[in-house]
């Protein structure tokens, strides 16, 4: 078909895709969350059921593209890794971002009431987001690692800070003057001494963030289920399956049926789970060198 006169304008769309052989990252991140925490009163330093809401939208994505084989969220950020030979819509920069960003931005809002219950979401969230290309492995490490480090220092601090304020009864002036250029190992001191907190026994989903992965398990009988990856055998935690549940869509939930060793029908599911492993060290990647081959 010839199309209208007008069709000529659809030349001035530019090609935008992706360079080919690097490792693709999308970084999602709430839009003035400071404001949006504090009108649907988050408790602070951390509120869970924002956290998990968070979790839950991350895991709707990587459950509708199977190319992302990572996510690591903290705080109001999520980022997800591309296998490094992504085709996903030719690798499309303008395609990828928007898909991503949109699927995250509407089951923050869909699954919103599931983790908030009664607390009315009082004006639509907005994200924004970024596609960030890393030409190497060693970058990709960096990249977690950055992140993960960076939920430590932010925690670290927002622990002391409102420890200060909610049990020592300091203004947040003070709080601030009383941290300000302390070390780390200072933080710890002042919330074991004047708090009687071991900053190590807190929720290792607040230090350590949350790492999604795909693991595989094997159901044999029913109420009978093992995951199987390498995941597994590493240290670690990772939350119960009930926290786990399967998002709306998962297209790429894949199940399979195979016979175990003993003969018995075995279903194999491959499925997104959310963990807080520690991923600046080596142990994890080893775990799972798959995330780093391309
Ligand atoms: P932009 O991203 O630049 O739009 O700013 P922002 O207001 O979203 O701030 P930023 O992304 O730098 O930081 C996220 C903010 O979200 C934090 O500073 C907190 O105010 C808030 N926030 C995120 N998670 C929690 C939480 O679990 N509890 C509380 N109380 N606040 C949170
Ligand atoms: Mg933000």
């Amino acid at each position: 078909m010839a199309g209208s006169k007008y069709v000529y304008v659809k030349r001035f769309e530019m090609p935008d895709s992706l360079l080919p052989g690097t490792f693709t990252v999308v970084r999602i991140d709430g839009h003035g969350f400071h404001r949006f925490s504090t009108e649907h009163s988050f408790t602070r330093p951390n509120d869970e059921r924002a956290l998990k809401l968070m979790d839950q939208a991350a895991q709707s994505v990587m459950e509708e593209y199977s190319d992302i084989i990572l996510a690591f969220g903290q705080s109001d950020e999520y980022s997800f890794l591309l296998r490094k030979d992504t085709k996903l819509h030719n690798r499309r920069h303008s395609k990828i971002l928007s898909l991503l960003l949109s699927l995250f931005t509407s089951s923050y809002t869909f699954y919103w009431s599931k983790y908030f219950h009664e607390v009315e979401l009082k004006y639509p969230p907005s994200f924004d987001a970024r596609i960030v290309l890393y030409p190497s492995a060693k970058e990709v490490r960096d990249y977690f690692a950055w992140r993960q480090v960076d939920t430590h220092i932010n925690n670290l601090y927002n622990t002391a800070f409102w420890a200060l304020v909610q049990q020592g009864g300091e203004s947040t002036t003070q709080a601030h003057a009383l941290l300000k250029g302390t070390q780390s190992a200072q933080k710890h001191e002042l919330l074991f001494s004047r708090f009687g907190i071991n900053y190590n026994h807190i929720d290792v989903r607040f230090r350590k963030g949350s790492v999604l992965v795909r693991e595989v398990q094997t159901h044999s009988t029913p109420g009978q289920s093992m995951y199987l990856t390498a995941a597994t055998a590493s240290p670690g935690s990772c939350d119960s399956a009930s926290d786990n549940v399967p998002a709306v869509g998962a297209a790429n939930v894949a199940s399979r049926e195979i016979r175990g060793v003993t003969g018995r029908r075995e279903k194999v599911i491959r499925s997104v789970r959310v963990r807080h492993d520690d991923i600046v060290g080596n142990t994890f990647w080893e775990a799972r060198p798959e995330l780093l081959e391309g």
